[in-house]
């Protein structure tokens, strides 16, 4: 069998980096025919940047402050991603909004993760919505992006269950270890050629 291409992905971040770092180390692995080839991100001092650099992965800083406006910043991020001829950008703690122009030059081959089972708790500390809700299974969507906020076709999800005793963080933690996990078998599915968007679902083909 001719071997596929491996796939070129780039990671956006504006934080911690620990879900970069995860996918980042996947690859390494050699549980996914990809590599991550660039870390983007808005902020300079983030801890994904530090992460890129001691990895030896490239790290490219857009500020927003250099591209004014969301368009003008998106597309500085476009052509960063296309200049390194990325056949997937994986959002990683991305702050920033991005505009509909971004989403329709990258759909079908943007993936987002967030810690929450979607669609409950989209947005902002959906850690925090779990608890304040009272749920007793929270978890973590890996997804394709679409116009919305965390609204588009689901890849995968993975539960976690709630205890009594968790704060924000302790739960925040164990929803991190799964995210880290199922982001880096989404993007092996998708790497793969596995992954079929038909309108909301998604459907995972069998592998070879
Ligand atoms: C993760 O919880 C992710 O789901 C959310 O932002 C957080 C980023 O964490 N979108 P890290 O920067 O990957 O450590």
């Amino acid at each position: 069998m001719p071997e596929r291409r491996r796939l070129r992905v780039g990671v956006l971040a504006s934080g911690r980096g620990s879900n970069f770092a995860a996918l980042v180390a996947a690859a390494r692995a050699g549980d996914m025919p990809a590599d991550v080839v660039v870390l983007i991100s808005d902020r300079a001092e983030s801890g994904a940047v530090a992460l890129a650099r001691t990895e030896g992965v490239e790290a490219v800083v857009i500020p927003p402050r250099e591209h004014p406006g969301r368009e003008a910043h998106d597309k500085a991020v476009t052509d960063a991603l296309e200049a390194r001829r990325v056949g997937l950008v994986c959002l990683a703690g991305y702050m920033r909004i991005l505009g509909a122009g971004f989403v329709e030059h990258f759909r079908g081959r943007l993936l987002n993760i967030h810690p929450a089972l979607l669609p409950a708790f989209p947005g902002l500390h959906a850690q925090r919505q779990a608890l304040q809700h009272g749920v007793r299974v929270a978890g973590a969507t890996v997804h394709f992006v679409d116009e919305g906020t965390d609204t588009g076709p689901i890849v995968l999800q993975a539960a976690v269950p709630v205890q009594p005793e968790d704060t924000e963080d302790t739960l925040a933690a164990r929803i991190l270890a799964e995210e880290h996990r199922i982001y880096a078998e989404a993007v092996r599915l998708f790497a793969e050629g596995r992954l079929e968007i038909a309108g909301r679902r998604v459907r995972i083909k069998e592998g070879a």
